[in-house]
């Protein structure tokens, strides 16, 4: 049953019946639907359009009705409603008859909708947090029972310097910081209640909209009615926030799925999260962490089509606008799922310290030490790199590392290296010298270890 039968005199056809309908994905927001029909009522109560009496029947009906299909949206989609508005209107009716048909007095589909979408994303920006922060924890965690271990750290998949496990797992906890710090942002901009806008110029009933907005939680109501309906500015700033977050995912599984390469072999993911070939029985394959490299692009596709909807759309509401909401659910539960998925991985991850060194060792990672030695010994930087460049081809001929030369043959290159050049080319030594803020040293991560602790409430 349509909620606007009045001025039409045919039905409309069954095709565009099913092309217009939402109810097979806005079900999910019948608590919040109900939510804010419950605050609409008090309000309507509070400026004497409803009753005491009236207000605590359509209540406590919304209440029932909540009970009913609470945990179990599905159950709303053997019903031909158009949207979750009218199901709920509808089935209030069917609880209480004529009184139900009093609800939408003063008030729009227009200003509903948008007010369920934001107590929706509210509510999951909440459950995000609390993923994005867990999984930091477990970076964290990660980090400090792995301690020790040294791997080569690379630029262009090319080994570089030598860095330690625990520094590649605080990059990412830093990620997941600004992750973190842009959805609190979102949530300081979302939190203004729309309720009360009407369908674009305001209600026409002396509704007070700040204590409407306040019962619900929200910050404060909006300032211009046409623009609340017509916004949609949040739905757009998650979804990118969602989508910044899934690349940070999609970097962290692009790193292990490397690391776990057979060629890098760094790293061990556990049967848990990793399934086998049916032809070929040696593999296991990193699927779980291919499959958030994958989702990834379908975040960034809700992202590009809410934005692609709402461009050159003009005020206020248009129903192009309800295509805001599949690539919104979609995207969060992705990313939800990602971030637990993530949290698996980390959990049962098996490191190879031995492996991890031996590559950081062959890969000449510390041929900018031999550069660095030689300006301390009075050599330009650059007279410093071309020297240390000659050094790394000669070792690359003889098949060896730069700490298996010779004295001798450090000699033939530069005359200033002695000795105390084998001290300074070791993997500990490269580490420790980087010991300025952010940089590699152990003593520094193990500093950034505690603070995290202490910032996550790890004990
Ligand atoms: N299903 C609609 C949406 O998701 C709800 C608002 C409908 N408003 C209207 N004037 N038809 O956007």
């Amino acid at each position: 049953m349509a909620l606007w039968g009045g001025r039409f005199v045919n039905e409309s056809h069954k095709l565009f019946k099913q092309f217009n309908t939402s109810l097979f994905f806005d079900h999910v927001l019948a608590e919040e639907d109900i939510v804010a029909s419950i605050a609409w009522s008090k309000a309507l109560m509070k400026s004497n359009i409803i009753t005491i009496e009236e207000q605590k029947k359509i209540e406590s009906a919304l209440l029932s009705l909540l009970t009913e299909i609470k945990d179990n949206t599905e159950k709303i989609l053997t019903s031909d409603c158009e949207d979750i508005h009218s199901w709920v209107e509808l089935n209030l009716i069917k609880k209480i008859g004529q009184l139900g048909k009093k609800l939408h007095t003063g008030r729009s589909r227009n200003d509903q909708i948008t007010t369920d979408l934001k107590l929706w994303c509210r509510k999951n920006i909440h459950i995000i947090l609390k993923n994005i922060v867990k999984l930091q924890k477990h970076f964290i965690l990660s980090a400090e029972s792995n301690n020790n271990v040294i791997m080569p750290g690379y630029t262009h998949l090319q080994r570089a310097q030598p860095i330690t496990y625990a520094y590649w797992c605080l990059a990412y906890v830093e990620m997941l910081r600004r992750d973190e710090s842009r959805l609190k942002d979102v949530l300081k901009r979302l939190n203004i209640s729309p309720l009360g806008s009407g369908a674009l110029s305001g209600t026409a009933w002396k509704i007070n909209r700040e204590e409407l907005a306040s019962s619900m939680g929200f910050d404060s109501s909006s300032n211009n009615a046409l623009d609340s309906v017509s916004d949609r500015d949040y739905v757009i700033e998650l979804l990118s926030s969602a989508s910044i977050c899934m690349m940070h995912l999609s970097r962290f599984s692009e790193d292990l799925i490397f690391f776990n390469s057979g060629e890098a072999n760094f790293i061990e993911l556990s049967d848990l999260v990793t399934s086998g070939s049916s032809l070929m029985p040696q593999k296991k394959n990193p699927d779980a962490l291919e499959l958030i490299r994958g989702k990834c692009g379908r975040v960034y596709g809700s992202l590009a089509s809410i934005l692609a909807v709402l461009k050159s759309l003009p005020l206020s509401y248009n129903k192009d606008m309800q295509e805001d909401k599949e690539g919104l659910f979609d995207s969060i539960k992705t990313w939800n799922n990602s971030l637990l998925v993530a949290i698996l991985i980390l959990k049962n991850i098996k490191i190879k310290s031995k492996h991890c060194r031996e590559a950081a060792e062959k890969g000449y990672s510390n041929a900018t030490e031999i550069a660095d030695y030689l300006v301390k010994k009075g050599l330009t930087f650059r007279e410093a790199h071309d020297i240390s460049g000659q050094l790394v081809l000669r070792a690359i001929s003889e098949k060896k590392s730069l700490n298996e030369l010779n004295l001798s043959t450090f000699k033939i290159y530069s005359n200033l290296i002695e000795d105390d050049i084998y001290k300074h080319i070791t993997l500990e030594s490269c580490l420790e010298k980087r010991s300025s803020k952010g940089g590699v040293a152990p003593f520094q991560v193990y500093q950034e270890i505690i603070q995290a602790k202490k910032r996550l409430n790890i004990t």
